[in-house]
């Protein structure tokens, strides 16, 4: 066995010993996605979570994504090999400063309903009326009053794109992802020069300059079912999102090949909180029961609000 194996090996066995489930998004290492019960995107994710039969949890992602699968199971274990794996949308959006923001728009006599990414702590959560995701939003956005305005948070990005698709016009909070922003217009315009056969998919979280000039936008799972309808003749798929989701579309869809649309200063472009979870801190977390999510009262009012908007 080499080092890799018998560590996956040990993993396995520590995972029947511990009762668990090992849940992946699609950003994590190829190595850590293919080791998981279920692989999946956020909306995907929050849902596996609430179907878990496990006594334990390890959540291979960020930190809003293993507080969401804990709000949903308060009675079990929620495992994150890296507490600190955080999220720069997640991270632009304080709720005391949302809190503030929102008293101050009821002060000006705005009648309003917050629509908030799920890349949100889940104090932010608790303030919101609603909870999206990238494969849940447009949806979700017809399900508010037509009366009211909607203060979306915190991708000023993702609101941007929704606002094109569902023609509603958003009160947008300026957040955005470290990952997706970066992506560069001439480095993606000169790879199209190179594939002018080729299709470009880009995750909502990039900039309208990206967006502007992919054949497809949508979220992680979204890809997925896009690239699936391409249909059995191969072809060049341009991928403007996070680069380990490269590695999902080759394991699913073999005979396409697929390109990483380079970011301004790397030719891919991972996202740093992501890469935080490694196989060996998988390891450690199973046999060590910690890093663990503790429960937080405030996550009985943020769950309420998650399963009216991912589970119901
Ligand atoms: P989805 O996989 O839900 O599209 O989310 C993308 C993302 O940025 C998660 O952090
Ligand atoms: Fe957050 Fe962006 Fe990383 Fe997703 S890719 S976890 S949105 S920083």
């Amino acid at each position: 066995l080499d080092a890799q194996e018998a560590l996956e090996e040990e993993i396995l066995a520590l995972k029947a010993r511990e009762d668990a489930t090992i849940l992946a998004h699609y950003y994590q290492d190829g190595t850590i996605q293919e080791l998981a019960d279920f692989t999946g995107d956020s909306l995907s994710l929050a849902r596996a979570a609430s179907r878990v039969s496990t006594g334990t949890i390890v959540f291979c992602g960020v930190h809003f994504m293993a507080e969401t699968a804990k709000m949903l199971n308060p009675d079990k274990r929620v495992l994150l090999p890296d507490l600190l794996a955080g999220c720069s949308l997640a991270d632009s959006c304080p709720a005391d400063k949302l809190a503030a923001y929102q008293e101050s728009l009821r002060a000006s006599g705005v009648r309003f309903q917050t629509v908030t990414y799920i890349n949100s702590s889940a104090a932010v959560k608790a303030l919101s009326d609603w909870i999206v995701t990238s494969g849940n939003a447009v949806e979700i956005i017809r399900r508010v009053p037509p009366d009211h305005e909607i203060l979306f948070v915190p991708d000023r990005h993702l609101g941007s794109y929704l606002e094109e698709v569902t023609g509603r016009d958003m009160i947008l909070w300026d957040g955005s992802c470290m990952v997706h922003e970066v992506f560069s217009v001439r480095d993606l315009l000169r790879l199209k020069k190179k594939l002018p056969q080729g299709l470009v998919i880009a995750h909502p979280e990039c900039p309208a300059n990206i967006r502007e000039h992919a054949d497809f936008v949508g979220g992680t799972e979204a890809m997925l079912r896009f690239v699936r309808e391409l249909g059995p003749e191969p072809r060049d798929v341009m991928v403007a999102t996070e680069a380990n989701m490269l590695w999902q579309l080759q394991q699913t869809h073999p005979h396409h090949r697929y390109h990483p649309v380079p970011g301004i200063t790397c030719a891919c472009n991972l996202c740093p909180h992501m890469a935080r979870n490694t196989l060996a801190k998988v390891r450690d977390c199973l046999r060590d029961g910690q890093p663990e999510i503790a429960w937080n009262p405030l996550f009985e009012k943020a769950r309420e609000v998650v399963e009216r908007s991912l589970l119901r």
